[in-house]
C-alpha cells in the first residue's frame, strides 16, 4: 500500500471564492470582494468599494455560505475523508480590527466543522486565503506591523474556538504570490520591492506567531505553510539558462525557507542588499521566526514553467508568471497552463530533498469550460488530468519515499476563478449552474469525475483507473 492508512483524500476551496453572501452574517468587505470580472487576457480591476454597473464574481461565489450542509453531505458520498476550506477573517472580525469577534461568524464555521465531522471528514483550514478585511486599508494592509498583531489575535481566536475540531491548519495561502500578485497576497497596488519585502516580512512574523500559539493551544495541532507551486525547468543546458533558473527558484522558494527553517536564506538577504531593501526587523523577531517553524509544507500544483536567460527575474502576466518560454513537450489547458503530471513527482522530490518535512498537495486540478449535456457533465479530460497526477504522486511515495500526507483537489464545486473571476473556468466535481455574471440557480450537478474520484478515495489510491 503506497499510501498510509490515514492518508487524507479530499478536495479544496476557500471562503472568498466559494461562500458568496458577502454582506450576510455580519461579514465585512474584503480585498477580494472588490475585484471585478476579468477573462483570459483581460485583467481584473480593483475597485475602492462595490461600484454600480460592475461585476464582482466573489460576491456570490458558488453560494457555499447557504449550501454548505448539502454540499458537505453530497461530497461525503464521494468517500473523501478531508475537506480544505478557509475561514474568512472578515466574518470573524468584520473590519479586521474590531474589539470583539463576531459571534455569528464563529458559529457559522463551528457548524461547518461539526457537519464535516458528522460525515467523517477532517477539516483542513486555511486561516488566510487571500481575503483581507478591507477595513485594514487604513493601516496600509500588510505594510503595517500592527496588522501582524491583528492577524495573530484573529488566529488565536479561531484556534481557541475550534480547538479539538480542527487539527490541520495552513497560515497563509500561497504566501509567495506576494511576488506575482501583490494585491491578492497583501492588498498592495504597484508596490516597490521594499513594500513587497515589508509585507512578506510581516506575514512571516504573523505566521510564526500563529504556529507557536497553535502548538501552545493544542499540541495535536499541525500547522503548515502553503506554497504556490512554481516549479521550473531550465530552457537548455546552457549554463546561463541554468543560473537564471536557479535564480527563479531562489526568488520563489525563499518563502518556504523562512517558514520551514525559521530564517531567510543568504541569497535572499544578498538580493535585498543589492535592491537597497531593508527588512523592518525589531528585537526578538529572529526568535519569533525560529520558534514558529511549520510542521509540514503544503502546496498547489497546476503547471510547470520553463526559465532561462530571457526570464531574468521578471514576473508578470495574468497568473503572475510569464517566463518568456513555453514547454514544447507539454499540452496546455484552455487557459494556457502547461499540463505536467511528471512535474508533480519532480516537485514532490524537490521539496522533500530540500526541507525534509511532510508534504501535502492541497490544490491540483484543471480549469475547463464544462458543458452540460442532458443534465450530465462528461469531464473525461478532468479525470485524465487528475489520474495522471495521482499516478505520479504515487510514484513519488512508492519509489522515491517522499512523505506525502494528503491530497486535496481544486475544487469541490465550481467557483469563480481567482485569476480571471470566471466561473466558466470550472474546477469542481460538482457543476454549479451559474454564469460569469452570477445568473443561474446555483444548483449542483455531479460530474463524471465525481464517481471516478469516489473509487480513488474508497480504495486509498489503489484504484485510479
Ligand atoms: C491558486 C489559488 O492559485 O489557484 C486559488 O489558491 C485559485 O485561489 C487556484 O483559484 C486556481 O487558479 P485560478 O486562477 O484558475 O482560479
Amino acid at each position: 500500500m503506497p499510501f498510509a492508512k490515514n492518508f487524507l483524500w479530499g478536495s479544496a476551496g476557500c471562503a472568498a471564492q466559494n461562500e458568496g453572501a458577502y454582506n450576510e452574517g455580519g461579514k465585512g468587505l474584503t480585498t477580494l470582494d472588490v475585484m471585478t470580472l476579468g477573462a483570459k487576457g483581460v485583467k481584473r480591476e480593483v475597485s475602492e468599494t462595490i461600484e454600480e454597473g460592475k461585476v464582482y464574481p466573489f460576491l456570490k461565489g458558488s453560494d457555499f455560505y447557504h449550501r454548505y450542509k448539502e454540499d458537505i453531505e453530497e461530497l461525503s458520498n464521494m468517500n473523501i475523508n478531508a475537506l480544505r476550506v478557509s475561514i474568512s477573517w472578515s466574518r470573524i472580525f468584520p473590519n479586521g480590527d474590531d474589539e470583539v469577534p463576531n459571534q455569528e461568524g464563529l458559529k457559522y464555521y463551528d457548524d461547518m466543522f461539526d457537519t464535516m465531522h458528522r460525515f467523517g471528514i477532517e477539516p483542513i483550514v486555511t486561516i488566510s486565503h487571500f481575503d483581507i478585511p478591507l477595513g485594514l486599508k487604513k493601516y496600509g494592509f500588510w505594510l503595517n506591523r500592527e496588522v501582524v498583531y491583528l492577524f495573530h489575535r484573529y488566529a488565536k481566536t479561531i484556534l481557541k474556538y475550534y480547538q479539538g475540531k480542527v487539527k490541520y491548519w495552513l497560515t497563509f495561502n500561497e504566501i509567495n504570490v506576494m511576488s506575482t500578485q501583490p494585491w491578492v497576497a497583501g492588498g498592495l497596488k504597484d508596490p516597490s520591492e521594499q513594500d513587497r519585502a515589508t509585507a512578506s516580512y510581516h506575514q512571516f512574523l504573523a505566521s510564526a506567531l500563529t504556529v507557536k500559539t497553535a502548538h501552545e493551544i493544542d499540541s495535536d495541532n499541525k500547522v503548515g505553510m502553503m506554497y504556490c507551486g512554481h516549479f521550473t525547468y531550465a530552457n537548455s543546458c546552457k549554463p546561463e539558462d541554468v543560473i537564471h533558473t536557479q535564480d527563479f527558484n531562489h526568488q520563489m522558494m525563499f518563502y518556504i525557507d523562512v517558514q520551514a527553517r525559521g530564517k531567510y536564506p543568504n541569497h535572499r538577504l544578498k538580493w535585498y542588499e543589492r535592491q537597497n531593501v531593508h527588512l523592518p526587523v525589531e528585537q526578538g523577531d529572529e526568535q519569533i521566526l525560529q520558534e514558529g517553524k511549520v510542521d509540514f509544507i503544503s502546496f498547489s500544483y497546476y503547471l510547470t514553467h520553463v526559465t532561462g536567460e530571457k526570464t531574468n527575474g521578471i514576473f508578470k502576466g495574468l497568473n503572475g508568471i510569464e517566463t518568456g518560454y513555453k514547454n514544447p513537450y507539454l499540452k496546455e489547458s484552455e487557459w494556457g497552463w502547461a499540463i505536467d503530471p511528471v512535474g508533480l513527482r519532480y516537485a514532490l522530490n524537490t521539496l522533500y530533498d530540500q526541507y525534509q518535512l511532510p508534504l501535502m498537495i492541497v490544490e491540483n486540478g484543471i480549469g475547463a469550460n464544462d458543458i452540460v449535456e442532458d443534465g450530465k457533465v462528461h469531464d473525461s479530460y478532468r479525470i485524465a488530468y487528475l489520474k495522471a497526477h495521482i499516478e505520479e504522486m504515487k510514484k513519488a511515495v512508492e519509489i522515491d519515499g517522499v512523505e506525502v500526507i494528503g491530497y486535496t483537489t481544486w475544487a469541490f464545486v465550481d467557483l469563480p476563478s481567482l485569476s480571471t473571476g470566471e466561473i466558466s473556468k470550472r474546477y469542481g466535481f460538482l457543476y454549479v449552474d451559474a454564469d460569469n455574471y452570477g445568473n443561474g440557480t446555483f444548483n449542483r450537478i455531479r460530474k463524471d469525475s465525481f464517481d471516478w474520484y469516489k473509487i480513488v478515495c474508497s480504495s486509498n489510491g489503489e484504484r485510479i483507473e
